[in-house]
């Protein structure tokens, strides 16, 4: 038995196997405090509140729609892909989260795959010891084994066992993006970039002088479509395309660096898929207009690597948690510790 778990800045996620098949249970990773006279306001609704000391918060999905009605911002637990060091509460409200998504062990010391960032080579400042040190001790409290896992390698697990575990992963998600090469799980690269999800939100807003909810409702629309960005908000639909495009860019040319100082290590023979992955990728067009970029960069630069194709990951939200399931269990089989 074992457990994959997907911390992320905007999700959280738990992947086990039930009658044969994978389970994926989800919750928003965020949370907003109410005080007593709201507490008792609220007390009738079933909510999934959580108290901690003398404070009440609103947590997981329920946050962003009660944070609407109380007109407050939706606090995060994690920001760039690890703890939110300005979020104090946070910590606990992401332990309750947690907890509420795995529950008790099926034995004691189940196996326990959490996802954890590469450090961005954008911002040299970062590291994520801090954060990879308390999920590990909070998952071992719950009386799990943990082990901590690059997001970015659990989807090479989930989505290139068929290739021999060979290709390109890019998890695209709120705070980060995170990036893995492998070719037979030998010659790898990890990295990330600390531009995704809420860079797009951040500046589309900022650069047409509107609010990050507006953004969010536009780009979060499931008709929204990245090659017509106008037909729902002629000017926030535009400003996200922008900011799409120009994170996608940014990221190949990170790709290609990052290849570039590691040459040595990744000469692969076989040309390898392009797994696109993450909330931030699973909006529509969003394939077509990384192909745009891809070529578009290409006809400037050569690639160092060979693409047998680019494809969206079969269950973007879902991925890490599966391949973290599918890690644990290899893990499992491996080393059998039950
Ligand atoms: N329906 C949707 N359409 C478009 N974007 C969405 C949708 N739902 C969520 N997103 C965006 O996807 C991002 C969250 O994706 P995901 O859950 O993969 O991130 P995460 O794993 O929590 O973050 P990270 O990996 O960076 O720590 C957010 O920026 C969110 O706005
Ligand atoms: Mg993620």
């Amino acid at each position: 038995m074992a457990v994959g778990l997907d911390i992320g800045t905007g999700n959280l996620a738990a992947a086990r196997l039930k009658n044969k098949s994978v389970e994926v249970k989800r919750l928003r990773n965020a949370f907003v405090s109410i005080d007593e006279e709201q507490k008792q306001r609220l007390a009738s609704g079933n909510l999934n509140a959580v108290h901690i000391k003398d404070k009440s918060f609103i947590v997981g999905d329920e946050a962003i729609s009660i944070a609407r009605i109380l007109n407050q911002e939706v606090k995060r637990p994690m920001a760039s892909g690890v703890l939110n060091p300005e979020e104090k509460d946070g910590r606990s409200v992401v332990g309750a989260l947690v907890k509420a998504l795995l529950g008790e062990p099926e034995e004691e010391g189940e196996r326990c795959c959490f996802s954890i960032p590469a450090v961005p080579v954008d911002n040299t400042k970062a590291n994520n010891v801090w954060h990879t040190g308390f999920f590990s001790q909070l998952v071992e409290g719950f009386g799990y084994t943990p082990e901590p896992v690059n997001e970015a390698l659990a989807i090479i697990y989930a989505e290139c066992a068929d290739e021999g575990h060979s290709g390109i992963a890019i998890s695209h998600g709120a705070g980060q993006v995170n990036v893995c090469a492998s070719y037979k799980l030998v010659g790898s690269l990890e990295f990330s970039i600390s531009r995704s999800g809420d860079w797009i939100d951040q500046n589309s807003a900022a650069a047409v002088g509107t609010s990050i909810a507006r953004i969010l409702k536009v780009k979060e629309d499931p008709a929204f479509n990245l090659l017509d960005p106008e037909a729902l908000d002629e000017e926030a639909g535009p400003a996200i395309y922008y900011h799409y495009a120009a994170m996608i860019k940014y990221e190949i040319g990170h790709l290609v660096q990052q290849w570039a100082k590691m040459k040595a290590q990744l000469d692969f023979p076989d040309a390898v898929p392009i797994i696109l992955s993450g909330g931030t990728a699973s909006l529509k067009g969003f394939k077509e207009l990384w192909e745009m970029e891809l070529n578009k960069f290409q006809k400037k630069n050569p690639l160092p690597f060979k693409v047998k194709e680019i494809r969206m990951a079969s269950d973007p939200f879902g991925a890490v948690a599966r391949g973290l399931l599918t890690y644990a269990m290899t893990q499992e089989l491996a080393f059998g510790i039950a």
